[in-house]
This record gives C-alpha cells, sequence and structure tokens, in this order.
C-alpha cells in the first residue's frame, strides 16, 4: 500500500498532541509516524515497512488492514451510524453480547458492553460491589489487585494496579490498596518455558489479605491471568487454582482482567479456558474489535447479572446505574463482529497455538546473549529481561526499542523489559526475522 503523500510533520505541528504513556520531549524530537498498515507490516511516514512485533497494542491479533471488518464500519455508518446506549438497542449489540456469551465457558453469559480496557475494568470493580450489595454484603468494599498487575488507566484500575509509577502522582490513598505479590522471580523460575513450576503458593497471601481486613470485607480479586503489560508475567502451576479456591472459600469475586490474554494471545480464545480456572467475571478489549474500534465488554456469570434483576423494585427501575454515551457503539459492534468471524474462519487461536512452539524455541535462542537476565513465554507473547545500566533504569531496552524501530520492527519495552507479541497470523520466517534483529541488536547495546 502507498502511504499518503502528505508532508512530514514539522516540530510546530506535532506541539499540541499531549500523547499518551509517552516521553513527549523525545518523542517531539525524534518523531516515529506510522501512515498505513497492512498483514504484518506498518509503514512509516518516509515509506519504511516495519513488521509489528506486538500486534500494535497487543490488540490487532488478525493482523492489520483487515477488508472485512472496514467494510463492516463503513456500511454500519451508512446504516445506523450511532444510536443512544440507554433505554434502547441496536441489532449488532444483541448479536455481538450473544455471540460473546456463546464462547465464553460456563454460564459467563451477561455481557456489558464498553469502549476500553480500562472502562471495562472499573465497570467489573462496580459490579463487584453493587453485586454484594445486592447480597446484603455491603461491608465487602476491600478490592485486591496484583504487583505488576496493569488494570488500564482510570482510578479505580490504578487503585488495584500494581505499577507505582502509574500511581504515585494522584494522592496517597491509592498506595494502601492491598497487592498480591506477583510471581515473577527469577532466582526461582528463570527461563521458564511456559508456566513455571515454582510459586502456586504466592496466590496464598490472600488468605493474609482476608484475615487482616477480617470477616466479610473484601469483594473482589483482580488478576491479569498472565500480566502482559508489566512484561508477560506467565503464573507459576496451579496458582490460578489456588487464588480461586481461597476467593470460594470467602465468597470473594474473581475477576480475570483477559484484556490481553483474550481473543487467542496464548493461544486459546480465552485464558480461563487455557487455565481451566472459572472467573466470576472477565474483562476483554483489544482483540474484541481487532483493534480497529474502540472497545471493551465485561462477561459476568449469570448468578451475578440475576442478583441485579432480581428485584423488589419496579420493573422500570435502572438495575445497575452505569454506563457510557458510547457503550455498544454501533460502529464498533459492527467491527467487533468482522472480526470475530475472521478469527473463527481462519481458526486463528488455533493457529496460534500450532505456531507456539516455534516461537518457544525462538524467543529462547535469545538465551546467553549480552544483558538477557530471563525470557519467558506463553502462545504468542513473550518477555525478556535485560540487565539495566546502573543508574539508568530502562535506558538500555529504550535504545533497543528505538534502534529496533529504525532497523523495522516495532517491540514495545517497559522499564528494561522487552515484550513481544505478534499477531497471530505471523510466519516462521518473520519470527525468525524478529530474533535475528534482535540478536543483533542485543549483541550492539550499551
Ligand atoms: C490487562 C489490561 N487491562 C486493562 C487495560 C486497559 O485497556 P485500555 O488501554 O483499552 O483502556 C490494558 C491495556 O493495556 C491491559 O493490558
Amino acid at each position: 500500500m502507498t502511504p499518503p503523500s502528505d508532508p512530514p510533520l514539522s516540530k510546530d505541528g506535532l506541539e499540541a498532541y499531549w500523547m499518551p504513556f509517552t516521553a513527549n520531549r523525545q518523542y517531539k524530537d525524534n518523531p516515529r509516524v506510522l501512515v498505513a498498515a497492512e498483514g504484518m507490516y506498518y509503514t512509516r511516514d518516509d515509506g519504511k515497512r516495519i513488521l509489528d512485533g506486538t500486534s500494535g497494542l497487543w490488540c490487532v491479533n488478525a493482523g492489520h488492514g483487515r477488508t472485512a471488518i472496514a467494510e463492516a464500519i463503513a456500511a454500519q455508518a451508512k446504516q445506523l451510524d450511532y444510536s443512544p446506549a440507554f433505554q434502547m438497542g441496536h441489532p449488532l449489540a444483541f448479536k455481538l453480547t450473544a455471540q460473546l456469551a456463546d464462547m465464553l465457558p460456563g454460564d459467563l453469559d451477561h455481557v456489558f458492553l464498553t469502549n476500553s480496557g480500562s472502562e471495562s475494568v472499573e465497570t467489573a470493580l462496580k459490579i463487584a460491589l453493587a453485586f454484594h450489595r445486592r447480597q446484603g454484603e455491603e461491608s465487602r468494599l476491600v478490592l485486591v489487585g496484583r504487583e505488576r498487575g496493569y488494570y488500564g488507566a482510570n482510578f479505580g484500575g490504578i487503585s488495584v494496579g500494581g505499577i507505582a509509577a502509574n500511581k504515585e502522582d494522584f494522592g496517597p490513598s491509592l498506595k494502601e490498596g492491598d497487592l498480591l505479590p506477583h510471581t515473577h522471580h527469577p532466582d526461582h523460575n528463570a527461563f521458564s518455558k511456559g508456566a513455571p513450576g515454582w510459586g502456586s503458593h504466592l496466590a496464598d497471601v490472600l488468605e493474609k489479605i482476608v484475615e487482616k481486613h477480617g470477616g466479610k470485607t473484601v469483594a473482589a480479586v483482580i488478576v491479569e491471568p498472565v500480566a502482559g503489560s508489566a512484561g508477560v508475567l506467565v503464573p507459576p502451576k496451579g496458582y490460578l487454582q489456588r487464588l480461586r479456591d481461597i476467593c470460594d472459600r470467602h465468597e470473594i469475586l474473581l475477576i480475570f482482567d483477559e484484556v490481553i490474554t483474550g481473543f487467542g494471545r496464548l493461544g486459546s480464545a480465552f485464558a480461563c479456558e487455557k487455565f481451566d480456572v472459572m472467573p466470576d467475571m472477565v474483562t476483554l478489549a483489544k482483540g474484541l474489535t481487532n483493534g480497529a474500534a474502540p472497545m471493551g465488554a465485561v462477561v459476568v456469570r449469570s448468578y451475578i447479572y440475576d442478583a441485579f434483576l432480581r428485584t423488589d423494585t419496579p420493573g422500570t427501575t435502572i438495575e445497575f446505574a452505569h454506563g457510557y454515551t458510547y457503550s455498544g457503539h454501533p460502529l464498533a459492534c459492527a467491527a467487533a463482529l468482522a472480526a470475530q468471524d475472521i478469527y473463527r474462519d481462519e481458526d486463528l487461536f488455533a493457529r496460534a497455538s500450532e505456531i507456539a512452539p516455534y516461537w518457544e524455541e525462538a524467543v529462547h535462542s535469545l538465551k546467553g546473549l549480552p544483558h538477557v537476565t530471563d525470557i519467558r513465554n506463553m502462545g504468542l507473547a513473550a518477555g525478556i529481561d535485560l540487565e539495566p545500566i546502573p543508574d539508568k533504569p530502562a535506558a538500555r531496552a529504550f535504545e533497543i526499542y528505538l534502534r529496533a524501530f529504525e532497523e523495522g520492527l516495532l517491540i514495545r519495552t517497559t522499564g528494561d523489559i522487552i515484550s513481544l507479541s505478534p499477531p497471530l497470523i505471523i510466519e516462521r520466517h518473520e519470527i525468525d526475522r524478529m530474533m535475528e534483529l534482535l540478536t543483533t541488536l542485543l549483541k550492539q547495546a550499551a
């Protein structure tokens, strides 16, 4: 595809955009501008192709430029551009939610639509608190997250989030949240292929948190089955089941944040299937629309939905005072339905599973290269820890990120961790190319 012929942006032209989670000064001195995308590749404003090693931001699971999705969005924009989300419905919202309810296991069969992963998390946390009130347990107000967990950028999400830098500007109360320990301990589980054998006992800290607060005070626990943003932290074998068991014992809701792990990233539709652990709620976004339109969802088990509807109030009462103007937006629904068709027709989740062993061997081939202190993987995701440059945390990985982009590969870095999560359509030769380039860059890195 030929990139648009607009002239490069001037420095002045970059100024107004306050870019999210971006080093604005560094970026605006050295802008990286993408103008087109197709399949596994982005196109830069200078025409150079960039192999997408991160599915955009973990969302373009079926690869870029999917015509069927673009056409579905365009057709929907002509047919029904917008429909009020409150007290009104349109056919695609019902079709999509029914389809999602079918895809999720067990009685995860009611779906609340949002516009992002962050909104999905806020929604799930609010459902948890309101659910316990409906059950007559108003005392359940404690929400538990996990160290190194990322649950989006909104207040609820950062209050249970475990990335300190995302909290510190926003007031001391956020620091007081209860967090489970993270599960990444290279001294016990370095260079694990798939789920590490050590660490399931770390789930037991939940018992201590329950004990600390006492009685019926903990409302919900939220974890990413595989922590994505903090660098692909794979749960130890048995860990998620152990969390489930403790939640059951104390009637705590277990929320799986599957914003990243949903839609095939681990080689199955959802992580809850992969690990065979049933959460009470699942949060989704990203791959739901293949990244082509903003959309998120919270899928809840039937008893949660029933608790809201089973009420003595008149039928005209709104059962859950929550929602967004763009919940179930027609264009996003069209994109999501088209994306789900592609996943199904091309059997992309199974494809991810088939190529995962090749991926595993390829990423672990980086073991032994300079600065590499750990590598881990699951499905089509991998995290690579680098030793930081003394007194310059994150500098080594960021330098490699910049060099990779110059050389035609998009990776993602958090601190001194490189995260990789390519579209599920990646071919073996593209995996080889990623690893060859990373090998070169790691050898050259300061
Ligand atoms: C696990 C998880 N939850 C929530 C979010 C927030 O999603 P969004 O950026 O769409 O608000 C993310 C984003 O990376 C995520 O990885």
